[in-house]
C-alpha cells in the first residue's frame, strides 16, 4: 500500500478527531523517520516532546524486549521492582518525595486535582478552587480540561467540572485577586507549551510560589511538557529557583512509552490512603521498565546538558533568521523547546513547506512554529533543520509566481 492508501483507510476506520499531517510514518531511528513511501525526514516534532532519545533508542528497545520476556503485567495488588526503581530514582532526582504512576499526562493532572482537593478536605475545611492560566494546556480528560484554558476546548463539552478560575499568564496580580478562601492550589506550566511556548516573566513563578507559601496554597507544576530535560534542566522549575509541592510528569518520561507521574511533597502525599486512587496499567513493569533505562540514560550521560548545548546551535541559528527572513518576528522558549513567531498566520503552510522538504515541524499557533527535537540530536542534524526551516519560510514569504 502507498502511504496515499493508508491515508484513505484512516479516513474511513479511525475517529476524524485530529489533524493529522499528511505523513504515515514507518519507522525511525535517532532524530530521523522514514515514511511510507521510503521518504527520509528530519523530525523535530519530536513526538511532541516524548522521544527524549529519539526513535529507537536501544537503551529503550533493549529495557522493553528484556521486562517484555520477563513480566509484562501484573496488577497494582502486587509489588514490582521497575515500579520503586523508577520512583526512587525519580524522587533522588527532584525536590518531591513520593510518586503515583499512571499512563498519560491528563491521568497525571486528575491525580494532582484529586489529590489537592482532597488535601484541602483534610487540613483547609473543604477548599476545592484551583487558579489555573489562560492557554495553560493539561488534558482532554474532564478534570484536565475543567483546568486547560482555552474555552474553544471546554466549551462544547460543558458543563465544565467546577471550581477552576483561569486568570491570564503573567500577572501575579490577578492570582492574588483570583485566591479565595476557598482556594486550594494553583495549576500551571513553568513554561506554557501547547499555549505557544509562553515563558514566564522574570520572577512571575517565584512571585506565585511566594503567594502559595504565604497563603497556605498548593503550588502544582505541570511539567509534562517541560519536565525529563526539555527545557535544559532535568524539571523546568530548577531554572526558576522554585520548588512546587505536587508535579505531573508524562510525555518523555519513558522515551515514547506510554506513562504519567505525579510526584508530591511527603506532608501532601500522605493525604491519599488505600481505596482513595488507582488504575488498572499505573506503573506498569513494562512501562516503568521503559522508563527506568530511559531516565538513568540522561541522568547518567546527562543528555539534558547535550540538549542545553544543541539548544544553544539551534537558539542561535533561529535567532539569526530574525535579521534575514522578514517573517520571523521573534524566537522564543528555552532548551528544546522552542517556537518561532512569525509576523503572520501562515505555520501551517511554513510547516507544510517544511514537510515537502524533508522536515517534520509542529505549527503550535497559527503564528507560530514550535521545534521539540530529542535531547541528543546532533549538530549536523540542527543545522540541516534550520537551512530547510529557512528555505521554507522564504519559499512561504515569496511563492513563486
Ligand atoms: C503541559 C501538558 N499537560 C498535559 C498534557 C496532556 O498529556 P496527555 O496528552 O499525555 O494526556 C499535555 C499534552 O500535550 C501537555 O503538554
Amino acid at each position: 500500500m502507498t502511504a496515499a492508501d493508508w491515508i484513505a483507510e484512516e479516513h474511513k476506520y479511525l475517529f476524524q478527531n485530529y489533524g493529522r499531517q499528511p505523513v504515515v510514518v514507518e519507522r525511525g531511528e535517532g532524530t530521523r523517520v522514514w515514511d511510507a513511501d521510503g521518504k527520509e525526514y528530519l523530525d523535530f516534532v519530536g513526538g511532541l516532546a516524548v522521544n527524549a532519545l529519539g526513535h529507537a533508542h536501544p537503551v529503550v528497545a533493549d529495557a522493553l524486549a528484556e521486562q517484555s520476556r520477563r513480566l509484562i503485567h501484573t496488577s497494582n495488588l502486587f509489588y514490582t521492582e521497575p515500579m520503586i526503581q523508577l520512583a526512587k530514582l525519580l524522587v533522588e532526582n527532584s525536590c518531591l518525595d513520593r510518586v503515583f504512576f499512571c499512563n498519560s499526562g491528563t491521568e497525571a493532572i486528575e491525580a494532582a486535582i484529586k489529590l489537592a482537593r482532597r488535601w484541602g478536605h483534610d487540613v483547609k475545611d473543604g477548599a476545592f478552587e484551583i487558579i489555573c492560566m489562560n492557554d495553560g494546556f493539561h488534558g482532554r480528560s474532564s478534570g484536565a480540561l475543567a483546568a486547560t484554558g482555552t474555552a474553544r476546548y471546554r466549551e462544547p463539552f460543558g458543563p465544565s467540572l467546577p471550581g477552576f478560575t483561569h486568570v491570564p499568564w503573567n500577572d501575579l496580580a490577578a492570582v492574588k485577586a483570583a485566591t479565595t478562601g476557598r482556594t486550594v492550589a494553583v495549576l500551571m506550566e513553568p513554561i506554557q507549551g501547547e499555549g505557544g511556548v509562553n515563558m514566564p516573566a522574570p520572577g512571575y513563578l517565584k512571585g506565585i510560589r511566594d503567594w502559595c507559601s504565604q497563603n497556605n496554597l498548593l503550588l502544582i507544576f505541570d511539567e509534562i511538557q517541560t519536565g525529563i530535560g526539555r527545557t535544559g534542566t532535568l524539571w523546568a522549575y530548577a531554572q526558576e529557583g522554585v520548588e512546587p509541592d505536587i508535579m505531573c510528569l508524562a510525555k518523555g518520561l519513558a522515551g515514547g512509552v506510554p506513562i504519567g507521574a505525579m510526584l508530591a511533597k511527603e506532608a501532601i502525599a500522605a493525604h491519599l490512603v488505600p481505596g482513595d486512587h488507582g488504575t488498572t496499567f499505573g506503573a506498569n513493569p513494562l512501562a516503568t521498565a521503559a522508563g527506568l533505562a530511559t531516565m538513568r540514560y540522561i541522568i547518567d550521560n546527562d543528555v539534558t546538558a547535550q540538549g542545553a548545548r544543541g539548544s544553544e546551535r539551534l537558539m542561535g541559528r533561529l535567532r539569526s533568521m530574525e535579521d534575514r527572513v522578514p517573517l520571523v518576528t521573534e524566537v522564543r522558549g528555552r532548551g528544546m523547546l522552542l517556537a518561532v513567531g512569525l509576523s503572520r498566520d501562515c505555520s501551517a503552510d511554513v510547516v507544510a513547506a517544511c514537510r515537502e522538504r524533508g522536515l517534520l515541524a509542529n505549527n503550535v499557533r497559527p503564528n507560530a512554529v514550535r521545534f521539540m527535537p530529542p535531547l541528543n540530536v546532533t549538530d549536523d542534524e540542527i543545522d540541516r533543520a534550520c537551512e530547510i526551516f529557512e528555505e521554507a519560510l522564504l519559499a512561504v514569504a515569496a511563492p513563486p509566481k
